[in-house]
């Protein structure tokens, strides 16, 4: 269970988000959806521990993520959470097996790469370098890098968003599965996929207040 309480995000003293309270359970699966802008990766990476929130807390499984170390939050993202990044977070000059090989030096099992690969219809490329992929194969590598470990939380944030429909549905069909008993938070704009989902939560209704301080004229709508 991951539990957001009180979260706030100020960045530079320029945009504050306050996040309205909520809780994801084990065994269900979460899209996100919103507009750009409006918080969603940033919501994301500080359930991650990649970045920490301004005040408030994430409790995952009861414990209180920021009474933690930097150094115990990285261990515990490394071995518990599959994170797919809006921008992949690729090594563009290794190959594909070695961009998920390298979590071997994290101590996470690897084996079940080439599985992965196949069934997301890139094992064709394993062996190429990643700066010769395409969006979308990118994309399906960070995908399987991401579920290799048997994650117990997947954070996926657009995970189909270079993909045509039919390999995004195929995706998200393989993410909801490999997610089962888990927790499973999704961000994606595309409202077909809907129905693969649990609970549809709109950042519409998760942002209790959201200032540009000094953002240029408008802002986001969130
Ligand atoms: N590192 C940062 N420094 C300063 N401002 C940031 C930083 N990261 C995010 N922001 C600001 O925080 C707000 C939320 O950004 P975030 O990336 O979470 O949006 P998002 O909902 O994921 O948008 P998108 O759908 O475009 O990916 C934006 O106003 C953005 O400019
Ligand atoms: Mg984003």
């Amino acid at each position: 269970m991951i539990e957001v309480k009180n979260v706030t995000k100020q960045f530079q003293n320029e945009t504050e988000i306050k996040y309205k309270d909520i809780t994801f359970e084990t065994g269900k699966s979460y899209m996100l959806l919103g507009a750009s802008g409006c918080g969603k990766s940033t919501l994301l990476n500080i359930i991650a521990g990649i970045i920490s929130p301004t005040s408030g807390s994430v409790l995952i499984d009861g414990v209180n993520m920021q009474e933690k170390s930097q150094k115990q939050r990285d261990k515990f993202r490394i071995e518990k959470i599959g994170y797919i990044f809006q921008d992949f977070k690729l090594i563009n000059e290794m190959t594909v097996l070695d961009n998920i090989n390298i979590l071997n030096l994290e101590g996470i099992n690897t084996q079940d790469a080439p599985r992965l690969l196949e069934e997301l219809g890139i094992a064709e490329k394993k062996n190429s370098k990643i700066k010769h992929l395409s969006g979308g194969q990118k994309q399906r590598v960070a995908i399987a890098r991401a579920l290799v470990k048997a994650p117990d939380i997947v954070l996926a944030d657009e995970p189909t968003g270079n993909l045509n429909f039919a390999i995004g549905e195929l995706v998200i069909k393989k993410l909801v599965k490999a997610s089962k008993n888990k927790t499973l938070i999704a961000v994606t704009h595309d409202e077909r996929l809907s129905k693969y989902f649990d609970k549809v939560i709109d950042m519409n209704q998760m942002i209790a207040d959201k200032k540009d301080i000094f953002g240029a004229g408008g802002g986001t709508k969130c």
